[in-house]
Protein backbone atom coordinates (compact mmCIF):
# COMPACT_ATOMS: atom_id res chain seq x y z
CA UNK A 1 0.00 0.00 0.00
CA UNK A 2 1.70 3.56 -0.62
CA UNK A 3 0.21 7.01 -0.31
CA UNK A 4 -0.72 9.52 -1.99
CA UNK A 5 0.84 13.15 -1.19
CA UNK A 6 -0.86 16.01 -1.96
CA UNK A 7 -0.61 19.90 -0.59
CA UNK A 8 0.44 18.28 2.98
CA UNK A 9 -2.54 15.29 2.97
CA UNK A 10 -1.40 12.01 2.82
CA UNK A 11 -4.32 9.99 1.46
CA UNK A 12 -4.00 5.85 1.36
CA UNK A 13 -4.32 4.81 -1.88
CA UNK A 14 -6.82 2.48 -1.37
CA UNK A 15 -9.96 3.32 0.23
CA UNK A 16 -13.24 2.01 1.57
CA UNK A 17 -16.59 2.52 -0.36
CA UNK A 18 -19.66 2.90 1.98
CA UNK A 19 -21.89 3.83 -0.60
CA UNK A 20 -25.27 1.72 -0.73
CA UNK A 21 -24.35 0.40 2.47
CA UNK A 22 -27.24 0.33 5.07
CA UNK A 23 -26.53 0.87 8.62
CA UNK A 24 -26.07 -2.89 9.80
CA UNK A 25 -24.14 -3.34 6.59
CA UNK A 26 -21.87 -0.05 6.95
CA UNK A 27 -20.83 -0.94 10.90
CA UNK A 28 -19.83 -4.84 10.03
CA UNK A 29 -17.98 -4.17 6.48
CA UNK A 30 -16.17 -1.00 8.06
CA UNK A 31 -15.00 -2.97 10.82
CA UNK A 32 -14.08 -5.66 8.55
CA UNK A 33 -12.03 -3.31 6.33
CA UNK A 34 -10.24 -1.98 9.25
CA UNK A 35 -8.99 -5.77 9.86
CA UNK A 36 -8.26 -6.76 6.93
CA UNK A 37 -5.83 -2.89 7.01
CA UNK A 38 -7.68 -0.67 5.45
CA UNK A 39 -6.91 2.56 6.64
CA UNK A 40 -8.93 5.07 4.41
CA UNK A 41 -13.10 4.97 4.61
CA UNK A 42 -15.10 7.26 2.88
CA UNK A 43 -18.67 8.28 3.64
CA UNK A 44 -21.18 11.06 3.07
CA UNK A 45 -24.04 12.73 4.30
CA UNK A 46 -26.22 11.84 2.28
CA UNK A 47 -25.79 7.99 2.28
CA UNK A 48 -27.13 8.17 5.90
CA UNK A 49 -24.47 5.95 7.75
CA UNK A 50 -22.18 8.46 9.51
CA UNK A 51 -23.39 6.77 12.50
CA UNK A 52 -22.95 3.28 11.41
CA UNK A 53 -19.53 3.87 10.18
CA UNK A 54 -18.70 5.35 13.17
CA UNK A 55 -19.82 2.68 15.21
CA UNK A 56 -17.25 0.69 13.10
CA UNK A 57 -14.54 2.60 13.59
CA UNK A 58 -15.09 2.24 17.18
CA UNK A 59 -15.92 -1.27 17.26
CA UNK A 60 -12.78 -2.16 14.85
CA UNK A 61 -10.58 -0.46 17.99
CA UNK A 62 -7.77 0.90 15.71
CA UNK A 63 -6.92 4.60 16.43
CA UNK A 64 -8.99 7.15 15.30
CA UNK A 65 -5.39 8.88 14.03
CA UNK A 66 -4.61 5.72 12.16
CA UNK A 67 -7.44 6.50 9.92
CA UNK A 68 -8.09 8.58 7.18
CA UNK A 69 -11.41 9.62 6.72
CA UNK A 70 -13.46 11.32 4.54
CA UNK A 71 -17.11 13.11 4.35
CA UNK A 72 -19.19 14.73 1.15
CA UNK A 73 -21.32 17.76 2.24
CA UNK A 74 -24.61 17.82 0.15
CA UNK A 75 -25.73 20.12 -1.52
CA UNK A 76 -28.71 21.18 -0.38
CA UNK A 77 -25.99 22.59 2.75
CA UNK A 78 -24.00 24.90 0.33
CA UNK A 79 -24.84 28.34 1.81
CA UNK A 80 -22.73 29.61 4.07
CA UNK A 81 -25.35 29.40 6.86
CA UNK A 82 -25.93 25.79 6.55
CA UNK A 83 -22.74 24.41 5.46
CA UNK A 84 -20.50 24.14 9.30
CA UNK A 85 -23.53 23.37 10.89
CA UNK A 86 -24.42 20.38 8.69
CA UNK A 87 -20.08 19.16 9.62
CA UNK A 88 -20.86 19.69 12.93
CA UNK A 89 -23.57 17.26 12.73
CA UNK A 90 -21.32 15.01 10.62
CA UNK A 91 -18.80 14.83 13.30
CA UNK A 92 -21.45 14.27 15.70
CA UNK A 93 -23.20 11.06 13.61
CA UNK A 94 -19.36 9.58 13.09
CA UNK A 95 -18.04 10.48 16.73
CA UNK A 96 -14.89 12.08 15.57
CA UNK A 97 -14.25 16.04 15.88
CA UNK A 98 -12.43 16.01 13.10
CA UNK A 99 -12.34 14.39 9.59
CA UNK A 100 -9.32 14.20 7.33
CA UNK A 101 -11.13 15.23 4.01
CA UNK A 102 -14.49 17.01 3.68
CA UNK A 103 -15.43 17.11 0.02
CA UNK A 104 -18.78 19.30 -1.73
CA UNK A 105 -20.54 15.67 -2.98
CA UNK A 106 -21.43 17.66 -6.58
CA UNK A 107 -21.87 21.02 -8.05
CA UNK A 108 -24.60 23.14 -7.24
CA UNK A 109 -25.19 25.86 -9.25
CA UNK A 110 -27.97 27.22 -7.16
CA UNK A 111 -25.23 28.29 -4.37
CA UNK A 112 -22.73 31.06 -5.64
CA UNK A 113 -19.34 29.01 -5.84
CA UNK A 114 -17.85 31.77 -3.88
CA UNK A 115 -20.10 31.18 -0.51
CA UNK A 116 -19.67 27.69 -0.67
CA UNK A 117 -15.44 27.50 -0.81
CA UNK A 118 -15.43 30.16 1.72
CA UNK A 119 -17.85 28.06 4.10
CA UNK A 120 -15.60 25.14 3.61
CA UNK A 121 -12.13 27.40 4.07
CA UNK A 122 -13.43 28.70 7.33
CA UNK A 123 -14.73 24.85 8.22
CA UNK A 124 -11.07 23.63 7.66
CA UNK A 125 -9.45 27.00 9.44
CA UNK A 126 -11.73 25.82 12.25
CA UNK A 127 -10.13 22.53 12.29
CA UNK A 128 -13.52 20.38 11.90
CA UNK A 129 -11.77 19.01 8.68
CA UNK A 130 -7.87 18.60 8.45
CA UNK A 131 -8.32 19.07 4.69
CA UNK A 132 -10.64 20.01 1.15
CA UNK A 133 -11.97 18.70 -1.69
CA UNK A 134 -14.64 19.02 -4.52
CA UNK A 135 -16.12 15.75 -6.30
CA UNK A 136 -17.85 15.57 -9.42
CA UNK A 137 -16.15 18.70 -10.68
CA UNK A 138 -15.57 19.31 -14.48
CA UNK A 139 -12.45 20.76 -15.74
CA UNK A 140 -13.94 23.92 -16.12
CA UNK A 141 -15.36 24.06 -12.42
CA UNK A 142 -12.30 22.38 -11.03
CA UNK A 143 -10.08 25.61 -11.93
CA UNK A 144 -13.14 28.20 -10.80
CA UNK A 145 -12.50 26.47 -7.25
CA UNK A 146 -9.13 26.53 -7.31
CA UNK A 147 -9.14 30.13 -7.97
CA UNK A 148 -11.67 30.88 -4.86
CA UNK A 149 -9.90 28.89 -2.47
CA UNK A 150 -7.08 30.49 0.22
CA UNK A 151 -6.90 26.65 1.55
CA UNK A 152 -5.67 24.06 -0.89
CA UNK A 153 -7.78 21.36 -2.44
CA UNK A 154 -6.36 18.15 -2.16
CA UNK A 155 -8.95 16.05 -4.53
CA UNK A 156 -11.63 15.77 -6.97
CA UNK A 157 -13.78 12.86 -6.13
CA UNK A 158 -14.78 11.37 -9.78
CA UNK A 159 -16.16 8.22 -11.51
CA UNK A 160 -13.59 6.50 -12.53
CA UNK A 161 -12.56 3.08 -13.89
CA UNK A 162 -10.78 1.01 -17.00
CA UNK A 163 -14.29 1.46 -18.73
CA UNK A 164 -14.29 5.16 -18.51
CA UNK A 165 -11.77 7.49 -19.75
CA UNK A 166 -10.60 10.44 -17.51
CA UNK A 167 -7.77 12.23 -19.58
CA UNK A 168 -9.02 15.80 -19.35
CA UNK A 169 -9.71 15.87 -15.88
CA UNK A 170 -6.35 14.17 -14.50
CA UNK A 171 -4.51 16.37 -16.72
CA UNK A 172 -6.07 18.91 -15.45
CA UNK A 173 -5.92 18.04 -11.65
CA UNK A 174 -2.09 17.21 -12.05
CA UNK A 175 -1.82 20.68 -13.57
CA UNK A 176 -2.82 22.39 -10.05
CA UNK A 177 -1.28 19.63 -8.21
CA UNK A 178 -4.35 17.39 -7.22
CA UNK A 179 -5.03 14.00 -6.64
CA UNK A 180 -7.77 12.16 -8.38
CA UNK A 181 -10.10 9.52 -5.93
CA UNK A 182 -11.68 6.96 -8.88
CA UNK A 183 -15.16 6.37 -7.44
CA UNK A 184 -17.26 2.96 -8.78
CA UNK A 185 -13.58 2.09 -9.79
CA UNK A 186 -15.11 -1.72 -10.50
CA UNK A 187 -17.98 0.32 -12.55
CA UNK A 188 -20.47 -0.82 -10.08
CA UNK A 189 -19.60 -4.54 -10.63
CA UNK A 190 -19.01 -4.18 -14.79
CA UNK A 191 -15.38 -4.36 -14.93
CA UNK A 192 -15.65 -8.60 -13.97
CA UNK A 193 -16.85 -9.08 -17.40
CA UNK A 194 -14.56 -7.44 -19.59
CA UNK A 195 -12.74 -10.27 -21.77
CA UNK A 196 -9.05 -8.00 -21.61
CA UNK A 197 -9.19 -7.36 -17.77
CA UNK A 198 -10.32 -11.09 -17.44
CA UNK A 199 -6.89 -12.29 -19.90
CA UNK A 200 -4.69 -9.63 -18.30
CA UNK A 201 -5.80 -10.58 -14.53
CA UNK A 202 -5.24 -14.78 -15.95
CA UNK A 203 -1.45 -13.82 -16.68
CA UNK A 204 -1.28 -12.46 -13.01
CA UNK A 205 -2.80 -14.87 -11.22
CA UNK A 206 -5.39 -12.27 -10.19
CA UNK A 207 -9.08 -11.56 -11.14
CA UNK A 208 -10.39 -8.57 -13.10
CA UNK A 209 -11.43 -5.99 -9.89
CA UNK A 210 -8.13 -6.75 -9.28
CA UNK A 211 -6.55 -5.79 -12.26
CA UNK A 212 -8.96 -2.48 -12.79
CA UNK A 213 -7.58 -1.05 -9.00
CA UNK A 214 -4.31 -1.98 -9.91
CA UNK A 215 -4.69 -0.13 -12.91
CA UNK A 216 -5.82 3.06 -10.81
CA UNK A 217 -3.48 3.02 -7.71
CA UNK A 218 -0.63 2.20 -10.43
CA UNK A 219 -1.20 6.02 -12.09
CA UNK A 220 0.09 9.12 -10.40
CA UNK A 221 -2.24 10.47 -7.96
CA UNK A 222 -4.56 8.28 -8.10
CA UNK A 223 -6.57 7.33 -5.13
CA UNK A 224 -9.50 4.21 -5.41
CA UNK A 225 -12.33 3.32 -3.05
CA UNK A 226 -13.89 0.17 -3.67
CA UNK A 227 -17.52 -0.69 -1.68
CA UNK A 228 -18.38 -4.30 -1.24
CA UNK A 229 -20.54 -5.95 1.45
CA UNK A 230 -18.83 -8.92 1.36
CA UNK A 231 -15.20 -9.39 3.63
CA UNK A 232 -14.17 -11.65 1.41
CA UNK A 233 -14.17 -9.17 -1.32
CA UNK A 234 -13.06 -6.32 0.92
CA UNK A 235 -10.25 -8.43 1.07
CA UNK A 236 -9.29 -9.57 -2.52
CA UNK A 237 -9.83 -5.80 -3.18
CA UNK A 238 -6.82 -5.13 -0.85
CA UNK A 239 -4.66 -7.47 -3.01
CA UNK A 240 -3.54 -5.28 -5.36
CA UNK A 241 -0.28 -4.01 -3.73
CA UNK A 242 1.19 -7.24 -4.95
CA UNK A 243 1.86 -7.56 -8.01
CA UNK A 244 2.69 -5.14 -11.20
CA UNK A 245 0.68 -4.50 -14.30
CA UNK A 246 3.40 -4.28 -17.60
CA UNK A 247 3.25 -1.07 -19.44
CA UNK A 248 1.47 -3.21 -22.49
CA UNK A 249 -1.13 -4.15 -19.93
CA UNK A 250 -1.62 -0.65 -18.50
CA UNK A 251 -1.85 0.53 -22.56
CA UNK A 252 -4.40 -2.51 -23.12
CA UNK A 253 -6.89 -0.88 -20.43
CA UNK A 254 -6.01 2.57 -21.51
CA UNK A 255 -7.71 1.40 -24.71
CA UNK A 256 -10.74 0.10 -22.94
CA UNK A 257 -11.83 3.63 -21.16
CA UNK A 258 -12.68 4.50 -24.88
CA UNK A 259 -16.01 3.19 -23.99
CA UNK A 260 -16.90 5.89 -22.08
CA UNK A 261 -19.10 3.96 -19.89
CA UNK A 262 -20.37 6.23 -17.20
CA UNK A 263 -22.49 4.17 -14.03
CA UNK A 264 -23.77 7.46 -12.08
CA UNK A 265 -25.46 10.68 -14.43
CA UNK A 266 -27.88 11.68 -12.04
CA UNK A 267 -30.61 13.70 -13.78
CA UNK A 268 -30.33 17.36 -12.35
CA UNK A 269 -27.24 16.69 -10.76
CA UNK A 270 -24.50 15.96 -12.96
CA UNK A 271 -22.98 18.98 -14.70
CA UNK A 272 -21.91 19.37 -18.90
CA UNK A 273 -19.36 16.56 -18.23
CA UNK A 274 -15.53 17.20 -20.12
N1 LIG B 1 -18.71 11.24 -4.99
C1 LIG B 1 -19.72 10.60 -5.55
O1 LIG B 1 -20.63 11.20 -6.13
C2 LIG B 1 -19.73 9.10 -5.50
C3 LIG B 1 -20.59 8.39 -6.36
C4 LIG B 1 -20.55 6.99 -6.30
C5 LIG B 1 -19.69 6.35 -5.42
N2 LIG B 1 -18.88 7.07 -4.59
C6 LIG B 1 -17.95 6.39 -3.62
O2 LIG B 1 -17.20 5.39 -4.31
C7 LIG B 1 -17.40 4.13 -3.68
C8 LIG B 1 -17.32 2.99 -4.69
O3 LIG B 1 -18.21 3.14 -5.77
P1 LIG B 1 -19.56 2.27 -5.93
O4 LIG B 1 -20.06 1.91 -4.60
O5 LIG B 1 -20.45 3.06 -6.82
O6 LIG B 1 -19.17 0.99 -6.78
P2 LIG B 1 -17.90 0.02 -7.01
O7 LIG B 1 -16.98 0.03 -5.86
O8 LIG B 1 -17.37 0.33 -8.38
O9 LIG B 1 -18.64 -1.39 -7.14
C9 LIG B 1 -19.38 -1.95 -6.10
C10 LIG B 1 -19.98 -3.25 -6.62
O10 LIG B 1 -18.93 -4.17 -6.95
C11 LIG B 1 -19.15 -5.40 -6.27
N3 LIG B 1 -17.84 -5.92 -5.84
C12 LIG B 1 -16.91 -5.26 -5.10
N4 LIG B 1 -15.82 -6.03 -4.90
C13 LIG B 1 -16.08 -7.22 -5.51
C14 LIG B 1 -15.33 -8.41 -5.66
N5 LIG B 1 -14.11 -8.54 -5.15
N6 LIG B 1 -15.90 -9.44 -6.36
C15 LIG B 1 -17.14 -9.31 -6.90
N7 LIG B 1 -17.89 -8.20 -6.81
C16 LIG B 1 -17.36 -7.14 -6.12
C17 LIG B 1 -20.04 -5.10 -5.09
O11 LIG B 1 -20.85 -6.19 -4.79
P3 LIG B 1 -20.66 -7.00 -3.39
O12 LIG B 1 -21.19 -6.09 -2.33
O13 LIG B 1 -21.48 -8.23 -3.60
O14 LIG B 1 -19.20 -7.30 -3.25
C18 LIG B 1 -20.88 -3.94 -5.63
O15 LIG B 1 -22.01 -4.43 -6.34
C19 LIG B 1 -18.79 4.29 -3.05
O16 LIG B 1 -19.07 3.28 -2.11
C20 LIG B 1 -18.69 5.69 -2.49
O17 LIG B 1 -17.94 5.68 -1.28
C21 LIG B 1 -18.89 8.43 -4.62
Amino acid sequence: MHNVDVHGASIPALGFGTFELDNPDARRMVKAALDIGYRHIDTAQIYKNEQAVGQGIADSGVPRDDIFLTTKVWINRFNQAELAASVFASLQRLGTDYVDLLLLHWPNPRVPLAETIAAINQVQRDGLARHIGISNFTTGLISEAVRLSEVPLVTNQVEYHPLLNQDKVLDCLRAQGMSLTAYSPLAQGEVFSDPVLQRIAQSHDKHAGQVALRWLVQQDGVIAIPRTSNAEHAQANFEVFDFELSADDMQAINQLTRQNRRTINPDGLAPDWD
